[in-house]
């Protein structure tokens, strides 16, 4: 099932409303990333610039055969093997990943949903111990020239109620990615 209002602007608009290389600095991909799962890539806006940085092996996911071949073409043109890309419908399959195989989930830009738990609950169940959920979307304190309905955006709230019980943790680091997003990590931490 789609995200509701998750369909996508004019690609070079939409890359235009993020300072990409501010969000990609704030996940500080690196060799302790080796594996970053993506769902939703959209254009691949933030995939290719993470696959570039972090060097290792990107798993991407959309349920969009056209934005799937877009994010292709894009990772083609940068020259980019390290990308495996998903046709994939995450709330209804899934990632298909193994259990505890991961050390990033990236969830931009799509939880403005009913079904946050669901891919809060995927994102923890392939996440390593010590892995990273990585969430940006829309700031709902400006006004911001587009985006969903600001009662759809999540807020830290939503999302730390979303994830209870998950072994997801919230470690203080949320940021705000100028001009119009906002981010937050949540830690998987099994101890705890
Ligand atoms: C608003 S776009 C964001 C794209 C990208 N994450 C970004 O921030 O540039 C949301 C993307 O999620 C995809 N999507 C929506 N529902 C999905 C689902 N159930 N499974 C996988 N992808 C989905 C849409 O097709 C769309 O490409």
């Amino acid at each position: 099932m789609k995200v509701t209002d998750s369909g996508m602007l004019e690609e070079l608009y939409w890359n235009s409303l993020f300072d990409i290389e501010d969000v990609v600095g704030w996940l500080a991909p690196s060799r302790k990333t080796a594996t970053i799962v993506e769902v939703g890539c959209g254009y691949g806006t933030f995939t290719v610039p993470i696959a570039k940085k972090s060097g290792g092996d990107i798993y991407t996911f959309d349920v969009e055969p056209s934005m799937i071949e877009v994010a292709q073409r894009n990772a083609r043109r940068a020259g980019l093997s390290n990308i495996t890309f998903g046709l994939r419908d995450v709330l209804e399959q899934g990632t298909g990943l193994e259990s505890n195989s991961t050390d990033m989930v990236l969830l931009f830009n799509i939880l403005h949903c009913s079904e946050k738990r669901m891919f809060l609950e995927e994102a923890s169940r392939i996440l390593k111990d010590g892995g990273i959920v990585a969430i940006i979307h829309w700031r709902k304190d400006i006004p911001t020239p587009r985006g969903p309905a600001i009662n759809s955006r999540p807020d830290k709230g939503q999302i730390l109620a979303a994830s209870a019980g998950l072994h997801l943790h919230y470690r203080g680091n949320s940021k705000i990615l100028e001009p119009y997003h906002w981010g937050i990590q949540l830690v998987k931490e099994m101890a705890i």
